[in-house]
């Protein structure tokens, strides 16, 4: 079989795909179920269906991409990611791992290649957690992690349900209808730019994913007393932004001194109640992101926030309440797609370093269902989730060449 990839067609795609976005070139942003986001699915739906492949989307829009095997009775060898974007992303997270699977599929096609097994492209929805607070939520729904009761609870930051937001996006059917049946996957590859600066610096071209760290976040809001920036005297203040600046540095020592490099926390959104240059802060809600590839390790972090919530709260006269959004297991590959893996880079004298991910990714869920495994890219400074996110075309052509070996391999 000759494999071959179309490079300039995929990068001419991923260009074009990056123009549907509320922010300024280039910077990207598509936030699931806005018009953009809805623009981009029909987009990219329109490219599938251009390559002779059936399209099925469900109730919460997960959008399935079927090129039908040989025997359609087999489980079903899966690809894809997502296309959804934070505020002021780049172009590359998801994208490559959806408009790479889908050339991946066309050059199969072009090499004449049959699968036996089905091959399907997934394009999750909400893989990142911008709008519901919850990423992953297309994934979670699939692999039965989130029940659809719990799903049909989160509210947007408008207040408005997932249930309100579906269907006016169009979504039909019950949010039951998503998770997946039993043994639906033979197995589940996500190609992905690897989003930290590894393979960059090792100048190896690809990585194949061992294991995805375990991802936990909490919104945490802290109640003081505001008033007027002049009258109140410092020592009658309950500063409630004061009290969440020293929560948050606390937070960022215990990550720094739990052991290992692998222990990250962030604080990416801070929401200050009034927010007037002469008010005391009286109510401030930060979002709390902490991640290890040792679920002791992080959770030992998150202990050291929630004793932190207590002292502070003693301490400076402030109420702090905080609340569970997500706190996930780590996954590890399958060790069968992993070979696999290895041996289509192999096969085609690629280097490769074997990886952890410290990103979730929709394989972190599928992996409760199905055997998975991940393919990396390298991206230029390790940059991700932000505009200057840059991955190479002939990084993506050799990712996706590698993805297209893999999925014969899995498919025959
Ligand atoms: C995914 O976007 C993540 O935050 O890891
Ligand atoms: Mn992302
Ligand atoms: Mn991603």
């Amino acid at each position: 079989m000759k494999l071959a990839i179309d490079q300039e067609r995929l990068n001419s795609e991923i260009e074009a795909l990056a123009a549907f976005s509320d922010a300024d070139a280039p910077a990207v942003t598509r936030v699931v179920f806005t018009a953009k986001d809805m623009e981009a699915r029909a987009w990219v739906k329109v490219r599938c269906e251009e390559a002779g492949l059936l399209v099925r989307q469900d109730a919460i829009g997960n959008t399935f991409v079927r090129w039908t095997g040989s025997d359609p009775t087999l489980p079903v060898v899966g690809t894809g990611s997502h296309i959804d974007a934070i505020p002021n992303a780049g172009k590359y997270d998801g994208v490559v791992g959806v408009l790479g699977g889908l050339e991946a599929i066309r050059a199969l096609q072009q090499a004449g290649f049959r699968p036996r097994h089905s091959i399907e492209l997934l394009i999750f929805t909400a893989e990142e957690p911008t709008r519901f607070g919850i990423g992953c939520l297309g994934s979670r729904l699939l692999s039965g992690t989130l029940s659809a009761d719990a799903a049909r609870k989160l509210t947007d930051n408008d207040g408005a349900s997932v249930e309100e937001v579906r269907r006016k996006a169009g979504m039909t059917g019950e949010l039951e209808q998503v998770k997946l049946p039993t043994a639906y996957y033979k197995a589940f590859v996500e190609l992905h730019i690897e989003q930290g600066p590894i393979l960059e610096r090792e100048h190896v071209p690809l990585g194949v994913v061992e294991r995805i760290a375990a991802p936990a976040s909490l919104r945490v809001t802290v109640e003081g007393a505001g008033g007027h920036a002049g009258a109140v005297l410092m020592t009658e203040r309950k500063d409630a932004l004061c009290a969440a600046a020293e929560l948050i540095l606390t937070l960022e020592q215990a990550a720094r001194t739990s052991g290992s490099i692998d222990t990250v926390a962030t604080v990416g959104i801070c929401d200050v109640f009034p927010g007037a240059v002469n008010s005391i802060p009286a109510k401030v809600r930060i979002s709390v992101d902490i991640r290890d590839t040792s679920l002791a390790r992080r959770d030992g972090v998150v202990r050291a926030l929630e004793e932190a919530c207590h002292s502070i709260s003693a301490k400076r006269q402030v109420t702090v309440h905080s609340e569970w959004l997500n706190s996930d297991a780590p996954a590890e590959s399958d060790p069968a797609i992993v070979a696999t893996l290895r041996h289509a880079c192999e096969k085609h004298g690629f280097r490769f370093l074997l990886m952890t991910s410290r990103a979730y990714h929709d394989s972190l869920f599928i992996s409760r269902v199905a055997p998975v495994a991940m393919l990396f890219i390298p991206c230029r400074n390790g940059y991700s989730h932000r505009p200057d996110e840059f991955a190479s075309p002939d990084d993506i052509a050799r990712g996706t060449l590698v993805l297209a070996e893999t999925l014969a391999m899995l498919a025959e």
